[in-house]
């Protein structure tokens, strides 16, 4: 009996060692020597033919070998696991990478970056402001009477009064003309990103917020032949080097003469009526999108910022950011710039 359990461990330990290290054939194993007919369980059944004096001894030594076979199997089970674990972490080259998503400027953001390069590469700075300005600057600087409809409480949002100023929140870019005037001497030209408030109710062309790029360009003999250059070349740039170019006159407090300038419409390309004798959607059929105010800067303006008219001349203008991004891209609401659907977003 001895000699035959010692022959059975060898077998069993031999078997195990050189089997293949997969859960399959080590449960094989288990079946073979530990299972209900397993060698193992044979053994303990053949206890019984022993004599009583043989068999105790023949239980120890089979139980010693139970042991031992049941921990070179679980020492090989370990064995696997640790390599699962191994190979689950390995990277696979094989596969396609996770692509990280890079972020990107915002449309608006890049509009305003687009306008502003244009503007330098005339030889343009751009200055910023303050967002809550002081009734001085948004209004009286400007040449803008106590009366006039944009100082109305429904077309501007007003803040907290301190005991000597009206704060509110700029309903312009044009502040910026004066707070920079008074700091600056001509001669200067400056551009002026920003965002701007007023209490609109919100529609496919309306927003309470919104983002405008003021110009103003001040010395000593500037005419509005030179208002009338800049801008065309500034359409040019932005919109193609066909797009033309026309001033309407207008009024703005702030600058006199002043006008309204259109381009030549992007869509149908000044056509008005499109082939089939529909209208064009986007310039409603007359041909012509306007853009941005503009005029020569009024002597008051001047007067108030401490500059003599007698000696300076300057241009101002303003456009409004969403509108231009709207005619560039082809956006029929402006409430897509706001609602941050990164599916729209992206497009850019
Ligand atoms: N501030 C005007 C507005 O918000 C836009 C504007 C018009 C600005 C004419 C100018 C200008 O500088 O000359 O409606």
């Amino acid at each position: 009996m001895k000699s035959k359990i010692k022959e059975i461990e060898e077998q069993a330990l031999g078997e195990i060692s050189s089997s293949a290290a997969e859960r399959d054939s080590l449960e094989a194993m288990r079946v073979k020597y530990l299972g209900r007919k397993g060698i193992i369980t044979e053994l303990f059944k053949k206890m019984g033919d022993l004599s009583a004096s043989e068999r105790p001894e023949a239980g120890r030594l089979i139980n010693i070998l139970k042991e031992t076979v049941t921990r070179s199997l679980e020492e090989k089970i370990s064995s696997i696991t640790a390599y699962e674990v191994e190979e689950k972490d390995k990277i696979d080259i094989t596969l396609p990478g996770i692509r990280g998503r890079i972020g990107k400027p915002h449309p608006i953001s890049e509009t305003i970056d687009e306008i502003c390069n244009i503007f330098v590469s005339l030889g343009f700075k751009v200055v910023e402001g303050p967002e809550i300005e002081t009734e001085y600057y948004n209004f009286e600087t400007l040449n803008i009477p106590l009366e006039h409809p944009s100082r109305d409480a429904f077309d501007t949002f007003y803040l907290k009064n301190d005991s000597n100023q009206k704060f509110l929140l700029r309903s312009h870019t044009s502040p910026v003309q004066a707070r920079f005037m008074e700091k600056n001497t001509p001669p200067f030209s400056i551009v002026v990103p920003g965002k701007v408030f007023r209490p609109d109710a919100t529609d496919a062309s309306h927003s309470f917020m919104f983002h405008q790029v003021e110009g103003l360009a001040v010395g000593d003999n500037i005419r509005f032949s030179d208002l009338k250059g800049v801008l065309a070349n500034f359409t040019k740039q932005m919109f193609g080097k066909n797009t033309k170019t026309r001033f309407k006159p207008s009024f703005f407090p702030f600058t006199e003469p002043s006008a309204e300038v259109d381009i030549s419409c992007i869509i149908c390309r000044g056509q008005g009526p499109v082939a089939s004798g529909q209208k064009c959607s986007v310039c409603g059929g007359k041909g012509w999108l306007e853009i941005l105010g503009a005029g020569m800067v009024n002597p008051k303006v001047f007067e108030k910022v401490g500059y003599n008219p007698e000696k300076v001349t300057g241009f101002a203008f303003g456009m409004g950011v969403e509108r231009i991004a709207m005619l560039k891209h082809g956006i029929n609401n402006i409430r897509l710039f706001f609602e941050n659907d990164v599916r729209f977003l992206r497009q850019f």
